[in-house]
């Protein structure tokens, strides 16, 4: 890569310098490890109780931290200019969902790469979304928000809302406080999960619980990962998405590529092209999630203005050759990315879950070996645990890989069907 800055002879070449807002969540490491490899020096804009949990390695590779006040988005954004101006920051990346709007502000604010921050509220708040995405005819569902659940009912029912109804708080992620509601007997605990959690601790963000309550998209789910550089979207992949069906939509996996005809892939790119355009994405990724509504349709459900997590951009890295970590990296310095696909291989994560509430006993896991690259269990025996109800449940996952999406799918199923996980 080019040195950031032009040295002349008597000037020794530095380093491009990286300021990631927060790591410690599932892309951290990735794209930790990727800048390293490029030669650039990260620092970190983390709380310190999260950073205290940082793994070795992730410590390892932050050439320093900086812990702005996150309660207060204006005097972090005050503090995080004046860090960057100090430590001579080259570019800003959001790892996290909760500080996309931040790096946004913060990228204007120094002149750096990065997503229009008029428009950055919106890739996060799901009510301001939904007006941009109806505003600007981006296909999604159809959205009512309203602080009370009475008011949220009436309106609802004036737009011509029918159950099941999708209720989801505006402000979080992970599927948290999301529920489909199949009538309104089950609305008030809708709206009590809906409303749960108002901050992200230990940062102590606070979160926006107006209440949202959508149309409910029944089909299939994918998400688009993609970059965009200089205003021009590049998507690399297509990813097929596995949720638990009922009220709670917890993830269970992903496969990469989705295996779809050309058709309905294209028309899932463009519906994600369209949404990162109406949300003024300019410099740096985007995860956008669809789903496909019967007659093939597809709706945008949301887009995260940052890299996808769970081992997302490994299954890109395994089925494309395309290093998006890396792009990631290089977009926020301004470096125009080289995104073309090495090769068309498939690959897939499955996470484990208790069945039901209890004790764990044990996880029998099969062995290593075919599609299975990978087992990795958390829990241990004694843990309580629950059922998924969102994506925090998790006790471990499994990772495979192959040729194409269908070997890799059933690959996963067989190797899902022989994990017991055993509760006391
Ligand atoms: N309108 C909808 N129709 C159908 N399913 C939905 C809808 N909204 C959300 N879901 C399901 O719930 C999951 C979590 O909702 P989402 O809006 O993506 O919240 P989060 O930000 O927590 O990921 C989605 O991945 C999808 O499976
Ligand atoms: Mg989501």
């Amino acid at each position: 890569m080019a040195p950031v800055t032009e040295g002349t002879n008597a000037e020794a070449v530095r380093a491009p310098r990286l300021l990631v807002l927060e790591a410690g969540v599932s892309a951290g490491g990735a794209i930790l490890r990727a800048a390293a490899a490029l030669g650039v020096t990260t620092y970190v804009a983390t709380h310190p109780q999260m950073y205290a949990n940082y793994s070795p390695e992730l410590k390892q590779l932050t050439a320093g931290t900086i812990c702005p006040d996150f309660t207060d988005p204006a005097s972090a954004l005050d503090e995080l200019t004046a860090f960057c101006h100090r430590a001579e920051i080259d570019g800003v990346l959001a790892c996290w969902e909760f500080l996309t709007p931040l790096a946004a502000h913060l990228a204007a604010a120094m002149g750096l790469p990065g997503h229009d921050p008029e428009r950055a509220p919106a890739c996060r708040n799901k009510r301001l979304m939904s007006d941009v995405f109806t505003a600007q005819g981006v296909p999604s569902p159809r959205t009512v928000a309203a602080r009370d659940p009475g008011k949220l009912a009436r309106l609802a029912e004036e737009a011509g809302l029918t159950w099941p109804l999708v209720v989801k708080p505006a402000e979080n992620a992970a599927s948290i406080g999301v529920s489909v509601v199949s009538d309104p007997d089950h609305l008030p605990d809708a709206v009590r999960r809906a409303r749960a959690e108002t901050q992200k601790l230990p940062h102590g963000i606070a979160l926006d619980t107006t209440l949202l309550a959508q149309e409910y998209i029944q089909g299939p789910e994918f998400s688009v990962e993609s970059i965009v550089a200089h205003g021009e979207i590049q998507h690399l992949a297509v990813t097929e998405k596995f949720t638990t069906g009922g009220a709670d939509r917890a993830e269970t996996g992903h496969t990469v590529p989705a295996a779809l005809s050309n058709d309905t892939r294209q028309a899932i790119l463009d519906a994600a092209s369209r949404a990162l355009t109406s949300l003024g994405l300019r410099d740096g990724p985007s995860h956008t999630e669809i789903k496909l509504s019967a007659d093939g349709s597809p709706y945008v459900i949301e887009v995260g203005a940052r890299p996808p997590g769970d081992g997302i951009m490994d299954l890109v890295a395994e089925a494309t050759g395309v290093d998006q970590a890396r792009a990631c990296v290089q977009t926020a310095l301004g470096v125009r990315p080289d995104l073309t696909p090495r090769h068309r291989r498939a690959a897939a994560i499955r996470f484990l879950y208790a069945p039901h509430a209890g004790t764990l006993s044990r996880v029998d896991v099969p062995l290593r070996g075919g599609h299975v690259e990978e087992i990795t269990v958390t829990a241990v025996p004694g843990d309580e645990l629950t059922a998924p109800h969102d994506n925090l449940q998790r006790l471990g996952h499994i990772s495979l890989r192959g040729m194409t999406a269908h070997e890799v799918n059933d690959a996963a199923s067989r190797a899902l069907a022989q994990i017991r996980v055993v509760m006391k």
